[in-house]
């Protein structure tokens, strides 16, 4: 298994690009699903989840690749056949994001196999509310031997309420409901950006929906989707990682090729927090620091609030900032595994329930570490950037899920950080 050292103390000095956004990407891949024609995405990020979910398609039938000659982060998918209509174990134990084929293989082909997806490190992660909204559309649906069954002659329209808001479960009865008969009325549903992003590659098939990127969705059914190109907007949580490694290493950073309206909540956070944030136009934004930071608590929400999947490295950079300040995580009830490491490396952070009061700054040294999940790896990533000495963070196949070649762009701008091991190692690791 890959690892990272990390030699700390290097202020971040220049320009450093985001890619484009796994978790759009990824339903995006899982909507090509709901046409035989072919649906072409560019800005796809070259990261492991990713390359998951191009061999969950394979495994069904569908044909994905990079054409000839195509930049790298351009892929094709055609499903014109989908043979075997199943989301096997060994492939969604390693991705949870697997249960996002569910809905549309349901609407596209009246039957749907998936793999209970189970819990993982940040908590029980349970899609009751993707089944309950598939049985409202008219699904039966079974379980056995630790998968889910869905069928459908045809899915009809519905009214849904969802209990909590979700985000892949907005996206699994979106794509549901493109093809269901009638029109269906979704309320509670997430906001986020990668619901907005799916839906103008819904759109751009012929679906017709209205209301993406409020709480109130309403869905026209359609008899048939067609082919699409389409491009993912960028990576809003690599983006504010890259803004936290500005701040915390008091550097003077531009991010470039991101879309800052997408992250105001955690450049509001960085200003309270003392940092310069500049935004310098619609896709770059400059973060600098003197390096004296001050506390400022975070609870995280659904968007537009602070994002779950930043309060990790938000975490990381509390600190180094003066003072007392409380995160309180909302979203998953066990995403603190980054705490005790970060303690390890001389943080002062007491956890209390889903509140977690860290005392700064902190000088950090460096250690052997752990990386648990993909965010708490980021965490850990940043915490390293400021140590004292020599970090080495195994496990680093988390961060390989979900961020694209992040030490070759930390090292871009000035980082010292050395892989050990092969990007894609040949084992799939479990999450
Ligand atoms: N929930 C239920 N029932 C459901 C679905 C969700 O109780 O049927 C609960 C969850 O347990 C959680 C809350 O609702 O407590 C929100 O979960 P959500 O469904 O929104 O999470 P998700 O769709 O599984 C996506 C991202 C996560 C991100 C969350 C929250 C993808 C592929 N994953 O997960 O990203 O943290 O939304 O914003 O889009 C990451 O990239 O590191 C990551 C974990």
């Amino acid at each position: 298994m890959d690892k990272f050292v990390i030699r700390g103390g290097n202020p971040l000095v220049g320009t450093i690009r985001v890619s484009g956004a796994k978790n759009s990407a990824l339903p995006c891949m899982a909507a090509a699903i709901l046409t035989e024609d072919v649906v072409t995405l560019s800005n796809i990020p070259r990261v492991r989840d990713i390359e998951t979910e191009r061999k969950l398609l394979q495994s069904m039938g569908a044909e994905v690749g990079l054409r000839e000659g195509e930049a790298q982060d351009r892929t094709t998918i055609c499903c014109r056949t989908l043979s075997d209509p199943v989301a096997k174990y060994e492939i969604v134990k390693t991705m949870r994001a697997s249960s996002l084929v569910l809905g549309p293989l349901v609407a596209r082909v009246g039957m749907a196999r998936v793999a209970m997806p189970g819990g993982c490190a940040i908590g029980g992660r349970p899609i009751d509310l993707h089944i309950r909204g598939l049985e409202k559309m008219g699904a039966t649906i079974t379980q056995e031997h630790g998968y889910l069954e869905a069928r459908a002659d045809r899915l009809h329209g519905a009214h849904i309420v969802f209990d909590k808001i979700t985000v892949t479960g907005t996206e699994d009865l979106l794509m549901a409901a493109v093809l269901a008969d009638g029109e269906t009325l979704m309320e509670n549903c997430a906001r986020e950006p990668e619901v907005t992003d799916l839906t103008a590659l819904l759109k751009a098939m012929g679906a017709k929906i209205q209301g993406a990127g409020t709480s109130t969705i309403r869905v026209q059914g359609v008899s048939k989707l067609h082919g699409a190109e389409y491009r993912i907007n960028p990576d809003r949580i690599e983006a504010g990682t890259f803004l936290i490694a500005g701040a915390i290493t008091a550097g003077d950073l531009i991010v470039a090729n991101c879309n800052t309206s997408h992250l105001r909540a955690v450049i509001a956070k960085l200003l309270q927090a003392g940092a310069r944030v500049e935004v310098l136009g619609p896709d770059a934004v400059r973060v600098r620091s003197d390096g004296k930071l001050r506390a400022v608590d975070i609870t995280t929400e659904e968007y537009p609030g602070f994002p779950t999947d930043m309060q990790a490295q938000y975490m990381a950079l509390a600190t180094q900032a003066q003072g007392e300040c409380r995160v309180t995580e909302n979203i998953f009830e066990n995403r603190f595994m980054h705490v005790q490491e970060l303690v390890r490396m001389g943080a002062n952070i007491k956890v209390d329930g889903n509140t977690a009061t860290v005392r700064g700054p902190a000088q950090l040294s460096a250690a052997a570490v752990m990386c648990s999940d993909l965010r708490a790896s980021a965490s850990l990533v940043l915490a390293a950037l400021v140590a004292d000495g020599e970090s080495v963070l195994d496990r680093v196949y988390h961060m390989d899920r979900g961020y694209e070649r992040i030490e070759e762009k930390l090292c871009g701008v000035g980082a010292q950080i050395q892989r050990l091991g092969n990007l894609f190692a040949p084992r799939e690791p479990e999450s």
